[in-house]
């Protein structure tokens, strides 16, 4: 188009990591192998899930994980790639994956500085029907002197040093944070197979009238988690109701989330009083991501999410989590204040 330019501006993953890391200048590089290796996973996780139709890779693979999830084929094959891309990093010490019943520890990794928590796919119920999944994962180093043990990875996440996903959605959009710092959101193009920086420091709107929560659940929820949503129901003098949207995968669910704003839960219950979504791997990073967008996220009993520490691996939490104000209104709302 006339006037128009191609941006020759490209600020790629790979080079956003390495100006990052001559930032810090006590940096040793450690890191930003560790973020190649994330990296590489996600194309490669990527890449198989795109061809899965054509391929023969759609369905169960006919075993259940540590949480009772079934896993699909695509859980297992992404869940072999993120560890192998941890592997041959050689800076991951130990991995949680959300597929994995125990701790893997990489022994010949012997100068790995890093713990590392995933979830390889999030949302593979929607896998099958092409819709949006995404991988989630938190990086947190080693106490001093360690050589990796569970209480490297046993900790809160407000002691994260980095976070965040990748969403396979239309394209692929990487999102990633580092403890006290900006959230910046990357697109991957598939010609030039690199990352691009699309969203420089994300923050999401104060607020907006999206709620997003399995609302099949609502028979099981407590009074005042129902009153909440019920409210959200109602329209203002002069104004509209909520919109609901749920995707059914937290990544994509997020992800919307952080750009439009609005609201996600998924709430414990009656049935599931420890909620369904995991601590390490699902609710402290994506809890990461939003506080450090302007955003908030508390568990059930409206703490933050970022201070809770589980006491086992696949430990679970109810979550709401989205922009600044909606989440205070809750907060406000189901601890009986204003
Ligand atoms: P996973 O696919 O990693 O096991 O995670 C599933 C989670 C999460 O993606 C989603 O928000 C939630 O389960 C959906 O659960 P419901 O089907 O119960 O709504
Ligand atoms: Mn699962
Ligand atoms: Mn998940
Ligand atoms: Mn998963």
């Amino acid at each position: 188009v006339e006037g128009e330019k191609v941006n020759t501006h490209i600020v790629t993953l790979t080079r956003f990591l390495t100006e990052e890391q001559v930032k810090h200048k006590e940096a040793t590089g450690d890191f930003t192998l560790l973020c190649h290796a994330l990296q590489f996973s996600f194309k490669s996780i990527a890449y198989y899930i795109r061809r899965a139709t054509l391929v023969n890779l759609t369905g169960l693979a006919g075993s259940s994980n540590t949480t009772g999830d079934e896993q699909k084929k695509l859980d297992v094959i992404s869940n072999d790639l993120f560890i192998e891309a941890m592997r041959s990093s050689g800076r991951c010490a130990l991995l949680v994956s959300e597929e994995e019943e125990d701790i893997i520890f990489f022994r010949d990794s012997e100068n790995a500085r890093y713990a590392v928590a995933c979830d390889p796919i999030d949302g593979s119920s929607n896998l099958d029907a092409g819709v949006s999944v995404g991988t989630i994962f938190g990086i947190h180093k080693l106490a001093e002197g360690s050589k990796g043990t569970k209480e490297d990875i046993l900790k809160p996440g407000s002691e994260l040093l980095a976070a965040g996903f990748t969403m396979y959605g239309a394209s692929a959009q990487l999102v990633i944070t580092m403890r006290g710092g900006s959230v910046n959101g990357f697109t991957l193009d598939n010609g030039l197979g690199e990352f691009i920086l699309t969203h420089p420091d994300m923050r999401l709107p104060a607020k907006r009238s999206i709620y997003s929560v399995n609302e099949g659940n609502s028979l099981y929820w407590e009074d005042n988690v129902k009153n909440y949503f019920n409210s959200l129901k109602e329209a203002p003098e002069g104004g509209k109701p909520y919109s609901a949207r749920y995707i059914g995968s937290m990544v994509a669910d997020a992800y919307r989330t952080l750009l439009y704003g609005g609201i996600f839960a998924y709430p414990a219950d009656k049935k599931s009083p420890k909620g369904k979504l995991r601590i390490l791997y699902e609710c402290a990073p994506m809890a990461m991501v939003f506080e450090n967008a302007g955003g908030q996220a508390l568990n059930s009993k409206m703490e933050r999410m970022l201070e809770v520490v589980p006491e086992h691996i696949h430990d679970k939490s109810g979550i709401f989590m989205g922009s600044y104000d909606e989440v205070e209104k809750l907060g406000n709302q189901i601890t009986g204040g204003a």
